[in-house]
């Protein structure tokens, strides 16, 4: 079964062709970050209207590039769900004009979930249930996936998303948005218990997490060495905020993979393509004899073969919508 995949939620234009969930023909993304980088974060208008602009030359190339034409594809998915409402109503209303103009069935794909899909294109053996760690621009969340289209919030952010800590603690150090492949680069090279930085801890709800004053205490760090006149070593402050952060990831995710008697770990989102997430998860997981999973780099941001992934399983599901499908720009993963 062909799936032509649609993903417009943030600042990537994405079309891709996805066979059977697992086998990419043609994956397509045309990024608008080098615009948004001029004001320092995603301008939501411009984003939509760029979008509007990208879409349609965006999906003929992937089908172009999968060498197959619109009779050739089996259902239309789109992601409907969450993400910046403008930009992703640009996508749903030309999947839905297509979907009307084919007759093919519309398949509405949850951003977060096709996050967590990228997984089974880069893993094909990987098969549900297994406990997933999302973490993206927008989410931070602990997810027991039990089936495909079946999944259960574990843990999440109180505050700010791990990206988003990353993002703004690279900001104040002068680096360009998006900060976190860049502060992740920097922080190679320095040494990750030069700064003592605080681990917030959730009461009561030991797989909740909380970047929040984690992020104010490399931004005072930074502020107070400024103003007494000292310089800090740029690769330590980076390295040491790193540490803290996926420390408080791994933490939780390991703590909730003991508790809940899970030995299957997953990563997903913009932030799973981390190296040190990456190391730290891979290192634990063999220490604890636990199967680790996470998907290729390319795949973990925004694009649209993970949408197709997604699409394929949600498809199986029933889960087809009409011709009155809305867009939102928040939505459960459950
Ligand atoms: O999943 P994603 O592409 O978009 C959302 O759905 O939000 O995630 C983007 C986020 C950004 O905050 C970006 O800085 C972060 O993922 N990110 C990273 C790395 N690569 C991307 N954060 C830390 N280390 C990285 N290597
Ligand atoms: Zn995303």
């Amino acid at each position: 079964m062909n799936i032509l995949a649609i993903e417009s939620s943030c600042d990537e234009t994405a079309a891709a062709v996805v066979r059977d969930g697992r086998t990419v023909l043609s994956s397509v993304i045309a990024s608008q970050v080098e615009e948004h980088r001029l004001y320092g974060g995603v301008v939501p208008e411009i984003a939509s209207r760029r979008h509007a602009e990208a879409i349609s030359p965006v999906t003929r190339q992937a089908l172009e590039q999968a060498n197959v034409t619109l009779r050739e594809i089996d259902a239309i998915a789109v992601t409907y769900a969450p993400g910046l409402i403008g930009a992703l109503l640009v996508g749903v209303n030309f999947a839905k004009g297509l979907s009307m103009a084919t007759g093919l069935p519309l398949v509405p794909t949850h951003h977060l979930r096709s996050h967590i899909a990228s997984n089974y294109i880069s893993n094909p053996e990987l098969k549900p249930p297994f406990l997933c760690l999302v973490v993206s621009g927008g989410h931070s969340h602990i997810v027991m996936v039990e089936d495909y289209t079946k999944m259960k919030i574990i843990g999440r952010t109180r505050d700010d998303a791990a990206g988003e800590a990353f993002d703004k603690a690279a900001r104040t150090m002068g680096m360009p948005y998006p900060g976190g492949i860049a502060l992740d680069q920097v922080a190679e090279n320095g040494d990750p218990h030069a700064f003592v930085l605080p681990r917030p801890v959730v009461h009561d709800a030991p797989y909740d997490f909380s970047f929040s004053g984690l992020k104010t205490a490399v931004i005072n760090l930074i502020h107070n060495s400024a103003q007494k006149g000292e310089e800090l070593k740029k690769e330590d402050v980076c390295a040491s905020f790193r540490y803290a952060v996926v420390d408080c990831l791994t933490t939780n995710f390991l703590k909730a993979a003991q508790d809940l008697n899970v030995n299957k770990l997953v990563i997903a989102g913009g932030v799973s393509a981390n190296s040190l997430l990456r190391r730290t998860l891979e290192s634990e997981c063999l220490t604890r004899g636990y199967q680790f999973y996470k998907p290729e780099k390319s795949l973990c941001g925004d694009n649209a073969a993970m949408v197709g992934a997604q699409g394929y399983y949600e498809y199986l599901s029933g889960n087809i919508a009409g011709p009155d499908l809305n867009a939102f720009a928040t939505m459960s993963i459950e």
